[in-house]
């Protein structure tokens, strides 16, 4: 075993000073620091050690580029050269490794046969579940239950650290108001509010108290930034938005991820008014690692430094290695293009080698705090891996928020719940009996056929008595899906109307179950119409001729456009792409065993020419209406401006009541708003109570609404809570156009209800 013995005494000693200085520490924030001074010190010193090619390698990413235990790649091809710059110590991290026994097979690479024995740290795109797949993250975001959705990321990075893996690639918290964009699934939707506060629980469910337990990893808030305003919602695209958006609709969840102690972010393939951000200084430095202290390391997005050259802004390879690396960003993902350039960039004075350093620091430092230097293969245990992946425990958990996750859109005549005797019921779709496409996008791990379908978990309920038609296909995917693959969208077959038609005359009720395939969102999943894909709409009209009594269940990545149905059929049910347990979340939602509680994160328009749709716009010097008469108004000619949905809608199987809004002012800059609640139906439910306020004038110009505040709260049947939220200057300052924060004296509108459409609405006067 070839270990650097050098290394070894440095931090002997190093720890020997440790142990003396801790034992005189009592509190807990004296060890915090004192084990922050110390990582610093080891750090430091193992800096010293380094030669400049091996600080690049530290900066350097490669994709599993080859079968661990499976044949040595042939000399001079790209993984061959790779393997090579691995002995060599050239490569810091490494993605796309799978289980405990490739990482330990790689990591034994790293620390015996590299000159320092540096650990490799492992990420890997656990973004809704390792190999228990969670609901997509814009479905878990619709239960704004932070305690779940927590809950769900530390359950992840359990499952993903038992097979290996010590860095995770989420949350994404990028902010997007456009459902064109394939990447929504992967977000919390449109609102920097909720948007903040789900980016903290994931954060902290991901990496928990202890970053070195081996049950937590390491989370990467990304894309850093803007990356969710494409020009036309097409992946990759342009994004040229104002300061005003950037800091108060674009920044807030990365600075709410900075401050929950994220330990890395991701930059992004865009450019964001006219700068790539992964070659934006602004961005990185001034932003990010300056104004908002963020100590961690950026890595790039997948060959995003290379890509700087297709964008115009860097001349080759070697000029994107120079600009990236004194933007900030420190790791590359894939270009190839530190490890080919950056020394050379430092040798030729282009680059200065402090900036190297600092990257190479934050790496290690990150290494240090995952306790990979104590123990490379901390995360390595075949026995664990065995007993904690796929565990019991976790299927629990991702059925829990599944349920959670589900909205009730429109429920006509309460035809929900079905009833569990004398109802007879077909479930038509092809995605009714699907069981891969309720998984959704970015599983990675995950195995193709492992999510309970609808009618699986329906038939749990009912036995045989429920029947199925397929009526259409609605992708002709191939045996082996995967989410590089283009799926085929049937246009054009209509050969199984005919038995779906006929089951559903013989049916009490129709389950239809319509939307997208979980591979049609996700990244470079951009769609220019948002309607049901396919051959699906008509397929819902002719069934809706023989049989009204349909449950129309979605399941898509995205808002879908769904005028006709929404008019149409008397009960409508969001259910996204639900992971796992999503059959069996489905049933007990449909039959009432769980009341749906779920709100959109995201507004539905009611056709793809309204979007970008938000709640959070501005009035326009010429504000909505909707009397035709009046022609020069802010509005379309052939479609009104309200969407089909709002943001923060949902429906439950009771009814909820606000009255008794009223306002206290605690101070001069502190409210208390309070409202009564209400369940004023026959069954138990949840309601997320929301807070929205509106600065009538303000400097710049402000949103009509903006959220600051929600309460998710269950209530008995005739019970009322009074639901209270207090006001800070936080809540109620905003960034100006040149991004300093302040809070303007002036009349606010607060609004509180069950709906961003909510009219509940009194005022103060802010001094
Ligand atoms: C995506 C990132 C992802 C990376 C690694 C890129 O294409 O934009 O979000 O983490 O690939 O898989």
């Amino acid at each position: 075993m070839k270990k650097n013995i050098l290394i070894c005494i440095v931090f002997a000693c190093l720890s020997c000073n440790a142990q003396k200085n801790s034992t005189k520490q009592t509190s807990k924030k004296a060890d915090n620091y004192s084990h922050q001074l110390n990582v610093e010190k080891k750090v430091d010193s193992l800096l010293r050690l380094m030669t400049l090619e091996e600080k690049v390698g530290q900066m350097n990413q490669y994709t599993g580029f080859w079968d661990a235990t499976g044949p040595t790649p042939k000399s001079g091809d790209q993984a061959a050269i790779k393997y090579e710059h691995l002995k060599k110590g050239l490569v810091g991290s490494m993605l796309n490794v799978k289980g405990v026994n490739q990482v330990k097979a790689l990591q034994k690479i790293a620390v015996e046969e590299t000159r320092l024995g540096i650990p490799l740290i492992f990420g890997f795109d656990v973004i809704h579940g390792y190999k228990t797949i969670s609901p997509v993250p814009l479905a878990e975001s619709a239960s704004w239950d932070l305690e779940a959705i927590k809950k769900s990321a530390q359950n992840a990075a359990e499952e993903a650290a038992a097979a290996g893996i010590n860095w995770t690639f989420a949350p994404m918290v990028d902010i997007s108001r456009d459902a064109r964009w394939g990447r929504v699934m992967e977000g919390a939707g449109e609102d920097p509010y909720l948007g903040s506060k789900i980016a903290i629980a994931r954060v902290k469910g991901f990496q928990g108290e202890d970053l070195s337990s081996p049950k937590t990893i390491a989370a990467c808030a990304k894309h850093f930034a803007a990356y969710g305003f494409p020009e036309a919602g097409r992946e990759y695209n342009t994004v040229d938005i104002g300061t005003s958006t950037l800091y108060n609709i674009v920044f807030p969840p990365f600075k709410a991820a900075t401050e929950a102690g994220v330990k890395t972010f991701m930059n992004a393939f865009n450019i964001l008014n006219n700068i790539p951000a992964t070659g934006s200084k602004f961005l990185q430095r001034d932003i990010l690692k300056e104004e908002w202290g963020f100590n961690g390391f950026i890595v790039s997005d997948w060959g995003s430094i290379g890509e700087m050259v297709p964008h115009g802004y860097a001349e080759n390879n070697k000029h994107a290695a120079e600009l990236a690396a004194k933007a900030g960003s420190d790791m590359d993902m894939e270009s190839n293009a530190y490890v080919k350039e950056l020394a050379n960039l430092v040798k030729e004075g282009k680059v200065e080698e402090s900036l190297v350093d600092d990257a190479v620091k934050r790496i290690l430092t990150v290494k240090f705090e995952l306790g990979l230097f104590e123990d490379p293969y901390r995360y390595c245990n075949e026995k664990n891996e065995k007993q904690v992946v796929g565990k019991q425990e976790f299927q629990n958990d991702a059925l829990d928020i599944a349920k959670k996750s589900i909205v009730l859109l429109k429920n006509e005549n309460n035809l929900l719940p079905l009833k569990k005797e004398h109802q007879n019921i077909a479930v038509i779709g092809a995605l009714g009996n699907d069981k891969t496409s309720p998984l959704g996008n970015w599983v990675l791990a995950g195995e193709n056929g492992s999510a309970v379908s609808v009618l699986e978990g329906l038939k749990e309920y009912k036995g045989n008595s429920i029947t199925y038609a397929e009526g259409a296909k609605v992708a002709i995917p191939s045996s082996k899906l995967h989410f590089t693959q283009e799926l085929d969208i049937n246009e054009t077959d209509t050969s199984g109307f005919a038995d779906a038609i006929a089951l559903a005359k013989q049916s009490d009720i129709v389950v239809m179950v319509l939307g997208e395939h979980g591979l049609q969102s996700g990244e470079a999943r951009s769609r220019t119409n948002i309607d049901l894909p396919g051959v699906q709409q008509e397929l819902l009209e002719e069934v809706y001729k023989v049989n009204k009594n349909i449950v129309l269940v979605l399941t898509n990545g995205r808002p879908l456009a769904i005028p006709w149905a929404s008019e149409h059929i008397p009960a409508i049910v969001e259910a996204w792409q639900l992971g796992t347990q999503s059959g069996n979340a489905i049933a007990q939602v449909l039959y009432g065993d769980y009341n749906p509680s779920g709100k959109l994160p995201m507004t539905f328009p009611r056709g793809v020419g309204q979007v970008p749709i938000f709640y959070n716009n501005k009035n326009t010097g010429r504000p909505n209406v909707e009397v035709r008469e009046e022609v020069f108004k802010s509005r379309y000619i052939d479609e009104v401006n309200a969407p089909l949905y709002p943001f923060g809608y949902g429906l439950s199987y009771t009814t909820f009541s606000y009255k008794n809004l009223k306002i206290n002012k605690i101070n001069a800059r502190e409210i208390k708003v309070s409202v009564d609640l209400t369940n004023t139906g026959t069954v138990k439910g949840k309601e997320v109570t929301q807070l929205y306020i509106h600065d009538k004038f303000a400097s710049v110009v402000r949103p009509l609404k903006e959220l600051k505040g929600f309460e998710l709260i269950e209530l008995e049947p005739k019970q009322t809570q009074t639901i209270a939220f207090t006001l800070t200057e936080k809540e109620l300052g905003f960034y100006t156009n040149t991004g300093e924060f302040m809070v303007e004296p002036g009349t606010f509108n607060v609004f509180v209800g069950g709906s961003s459409n909510t009219t509940l609405s009194s005022e103060f006067i802010l001094e």
